[in-house]
């Protein structure tokens, strides 16, 4: 009776769980959740996260919810034999805890914190050679932000004869992937990596960048160069790789690529006159 019991009963749920687990494995670095598109839409590039949430500082990264597996055999035999195991866990994974760590303080005093895995400095969220993303950091294209703020600047650059548009706004990880190695294979890795990110350190994938018109370096001498790196600020941008920075910033002067942070941080980091690392004191370095 009693080994009848054990085939029947604890082999199909024995069976069950080790499904269950291979379903609920941990949770790879990779895995991490993306913003949704609420939370995408309200974000400021940073403007508006100067203050923080308290830092939790997780023991431990969640990983299951505890399987349980009965203690005893059941004192009634089931009258009918389950025909089959389940062949399928649930679909839902456990809602996963966002995973906050504190990093430190800059050189300037800004708090580094890392949100499951992407880092912010004094709220500003950093993509750079020392700070990469996730791969599957993918807010789905442009931030609403970004491409609000763009109009606007486009707007009052038309009023003023000159013509804007983006010619490379949101890059994946995996399209800067082939990107970086284009210019690797074509130009050499150490030229490529003072004018190309490498996967996972773009801001382009951040979805706050933009270039603008032309990466051709001929750009710079435009009038439309010359309105950008005027006006940009006003509209909530940075020049992120000014002249003169690539110590800094680890990248040369590109008068076409934009940085969204909100209207009172482009104006206070323009102002300053200093590169985004030096302002928030961070470095850029692989
Ligand atoms: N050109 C900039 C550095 C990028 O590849 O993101
Ligand atoms: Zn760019």
């Amino acid at each position: 009776m009693r080994k009848t019991l054990i085939i029947l009963f604890i082999i199909p749920t024995l069976i069950f769980t080790g499904c269950q687990k291979k379903n609920n494995k941990p949770v790879h670095p990779v895995d991490r959740d993306i913003p949704t598109l609420s939370t995408i839409d309200n974000y400021t590039g940073g403007a508006a996260v100067t203050t923080e949430a308290p830092i939790e500082v997780p023991t431990e990264i969640p990983t299951e919810a505890p399987t349980e597996t009965p203690t005893e055999a059941p004192t009634e035999a089931p009258t009918e034999a389950p025909t089959e195991a389940p062949t399928e866990a649930p679909t839902r994974a456990p809602v996963k805890k966002p995973v906050s760590i504190n990093r430190g303080t800059t050189s300037k005093g800004y708090k580094i914190v890392e949100k499951n895995g992407v880092t912010y400095v004094g709220g500003i969220l950093i993509a750079n050679k020392t700070y990469a993303l996730p791969a599957d950091y993918n807010p789905g294209g442009l931030l609403k932000v970004t491409r609000d703020a763009f109009n606007k600047m486009k707007v009052a650059a038309a009023k003023d004869g000159i013509d804007l548009w983006i010619c490379s706004g949101f890059r994946s990880y995996y399209t800067q992937k082939d990107t970086y190695q284009y210019y690797v294979d074509s130009d050499g890795r150490k030229n490529a990596d003072r004018y190309s990110a490498r996967p996972g350190h773009s801001e382009h994938q951040t979805g706050l960048a933009i270039d603008l018109n032309s990466v051709e370096d001929s750009f710079a001498n435009t009038a439309e160069a010359k309105w950008i790196e005027k006006h940009c600020a006003e509209y909530g941008f940075i020049l992120r790789y000014p002249r003169k920075g690539e110590a800094k910033t680890g990248y040369m002067y590109e008068p076409w690529h934009l940085r969204y942070l909100g209207v009172e941080q482009a104006g206070k980091v323009t102002k300053s006159g200093l590169t985004l690392e030096e302002y928030l004191g961070i470095t850029s370095k692989y």
